[in-house]
């Protein structure tokens, strides 16, 4: 992407329109105070809606307004895309995506009709200036690649031949419906539903669930069926099964409330295996041509300790991590 500065020929002021002003107002005082920054976008894109593109004076103006760095104002301005940084055609400014996913299925073509139909170099406006391009990075439409943006719309799926019949109408004024221009619906496949074919999408009636609700795909004339009850969760007391990890670790049985919740532990458990079905310890014995049924504190020397989370190691006495990652004190 080229270096995005400011244009060298710029207004002396700006000042927004009574109507924007007290629009901005409104947007300001939705932050709690200390935070008005956060509205920093949205004041200058209304900068830009109302000028056309994103001058000088209306940075300045949107640094003030918002008590920011004027520094602060700018990387925003000159980060986003979305933000025109000198004049554009007064009809349309044509985004081109030139990421991979949009220039393997076609972004190319679509540049060099840019340049046949617009200017050679982007950044230019056309001859009559109602039109002008550039070409930008992933605007996150890839699934319906290749793309353009125009202000807060985007067509997709395009074609060259679609994409110069996009032109004309931008060229006379009009301003086309935005999204997939090959028939799909969003990123649908454009052969139709290839799944969920029982659903009647064409009914109005909803039910209460959802279209994917328990009886979304019953046949019709079948009696609903009754729902489901969500399957009732094994709950333990607090702390129990961590204990039972521990002992298990330790080779011993549970210290407190009685039996292990999850049965007795193996002996691969026991010496802290991480496959309990100890056919990782018959393959690791035949990688080292021992012969199966080693005993098994043999291969518990070459085996790494179990990966554990920051809580159990928290509840673990420190002399057991110690001897775990081989730290000494002293
Ligand atoms: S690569 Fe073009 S929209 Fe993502």
């Amino acid at each position: 992407m080229a270096v995005r500065r400011l244009a060298e020929a710029q207004p002396d002021t700006f000042a927004f329109t009574q109507e924007n002003r007290a629009w901005a107002e409104r947007i300001i005082a939705k932050f709690p105070a200390g935070r008005q920054a956060s509205a920093v976008i949205q004041l200058l894109w209304r900068a830009q809606d109302q000028e056309g593109w994103l001058t000088r004076p209306a940075i300045e103006s949107v640094a003030k307004m918002l008590d920011m760095p004027l520094i602060r104002v700018l990387e925003v301005a000159t980060f986003y895309t979305m933000f025109h940084l000198e004049p554009v055609g007064s009809k349309a400014h044509i985004q081109v995506c030139g990421t991979t996913p949009c220039m393997l299925r076609g972004a190319g073509e679509l540049i060099d009709i840019c340049r046949a139909r617009i200017h050679p170099h982007p950044h230019h406006r056309s001859a009559d200036g109602a039109l002008s391009w550039e070409e930008v990075e992933c605007l996150g439409a890839c699934v319906n690649a290749p793309m353009v943006q125009v202000s807060k719309d985007t067509y997709e799926d395009l074609t060259g031949e679609v994409f110069e019949a996009l032109l004309d109408a931008f060229a006379r004024g009009e301003r086309p419906p935005p999204g997939p221009q090959n028939g799909r619906q969003y990123s649908m496949p454009i052969t139709g539903l290839t799944s969920l074919k029982e659903i009647d999408y064409a009914a109005d009636d909803v039910p209460p669930e959802g279209r994917y609700g328990a009886d979304a795909g019953r046949s019709a004339g079948a009696a609903p069926s009754a729902p489901t009850p969500p399957a009732a969760e094994k709950s333990y007391p607090p702390g129990e099964l961590l204990r039972a990890k521990q002992a298990r670790r330790a080779g011993g049985a549970p210290k407190a409330s009685g039996a292990d919740p999850r049965g007795p532990a193996t002996e691969a458990q026991k010496i802290g295996r991480v496959d309990p079905t100890g056919r990782a310890d018959e393959a690791a014995a035949r990688a080292v041509g021992e012969p199966a049924g080693q005993p098994k504190g043999h291969s518990a020397k070459v085996q790494p300790p179990e990966r554990r989370s920051g809580e159990d190691r928290a509840a673990q006495p420190r002399s057991d991590r110690d001897s775990e990652t081989g730290d000494r004190e002293g």
